[in-house]
């Protein structure tokens, strides 16, 4: 037996993906296999999300983005899409009371608007008290769609042309990228999807453009931490160009 780690089986603490983006996929299939209900599927892709964010920032990353509800996913049923966020619900409602011993600094990305009520205080009340923490943003990715974000830069940088506070010239990838709903939040150097589809499902568009992908056929309520490890280090041996040789 080796008992010695190889090198090359270590994730490189010094090069680690600044903002990794997890799609959090294969709830309902993870339930049916089960013959479980889907929303039994949600409940446990909740816990699995919990435990990986906090992951995460215990191995130093410092931008988490993860893809929890679609602009897309209200196409399915009423009753679904109310589980679903109930457990999102359920999460703030922990992430409340543990907070200060999490240290974690949570957002919301997406389309906001349409989130009123209850959920909406207990977004913006978690959003507040963590704004103070610097080690991992976590970004939960709620009501998103990559095209609805392009477009809500888009209409801002034309409402500053129209202002004058902006000429048409001045709009760049660089600043254009700075109007999307979040300022810092521009790129994403890794893309995790589980569940086996190999597809985008309009998550990140305009941050992915330089992203490295990796895929698995683990459904998210399946994932563990040693599978975020190794899409790291998967991601630590390939060889970002750029375009350039
Ligand atoms: C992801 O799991 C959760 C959300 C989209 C909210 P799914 O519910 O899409 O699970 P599958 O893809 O049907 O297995
Ligand atoms: C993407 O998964 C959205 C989330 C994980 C929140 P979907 O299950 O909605 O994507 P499609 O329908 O397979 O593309
Ligand atoms: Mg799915």
């Amino acid at each position: 037996m080796n008992l010695i780690k190889r090198k090359e089986n270590v994730i490189d603490p010094e090069r680690l993906p600044n903002h990794v983006g997890i799609i959090m996929d294969g709830n309902g299939r993870w339930a049916q296999k089960r013959g479980l209900p889907r929303y039994a599927g949600h409940a446990a892709g909740a816990k699995v999300f919990k435990t990986i964010a906090y992951y995460a920032r215990d191995i130093g990353l410092k931008n988490l983005t993860v893809y929890a509800f679609s602009t897309e996913n209200w196409q399915r049923p009423q009753e679904e899409v109310s589980r679903i966020m109930k457990v999102l619900e359920e999460f703030i409602d922990d992430a409340l009371n543990t907070f200060e011993k999490e240290k974690v600094r949570i957002r919301f990305l997406g389309d906001l608007s349409v989130f009123t009520g209850v959920l909406r205080e207990k977004m913006d009340r978690i959003v507040d008290a963590t704004k103070k923490f610097s080690g991992l943003t976590l970004n939960i990715a709620m009501n998103y769609g990559g095209q609805n974000e392009i477009v809500h830069g888009a209409r801002e940088a034309a409402r500053r042309v129209l202002t004058g506070e902006m000429k048409p010239e001045d709009i760049t990838p660089e600043s254009f990228g700075k109007l999307l709903y979040f300022d810092d939040c521009d790129t994403v150097d890794l893309v995790i999807r589980p569940s086996g589809e190999k597809r985008l499902s309009n998550f990140l568009l305009w941050q992915s453009a330089y992203a490295e992908f990796w895929y698995s056929d683990i459904l998210w309520p399946d994932f563990k931490p040693r599978d975020l490890d190794r899409a790291i280090l998967d991601y630590q041996k390939r060889n970002r160009r750029f375009g350039r040789v």
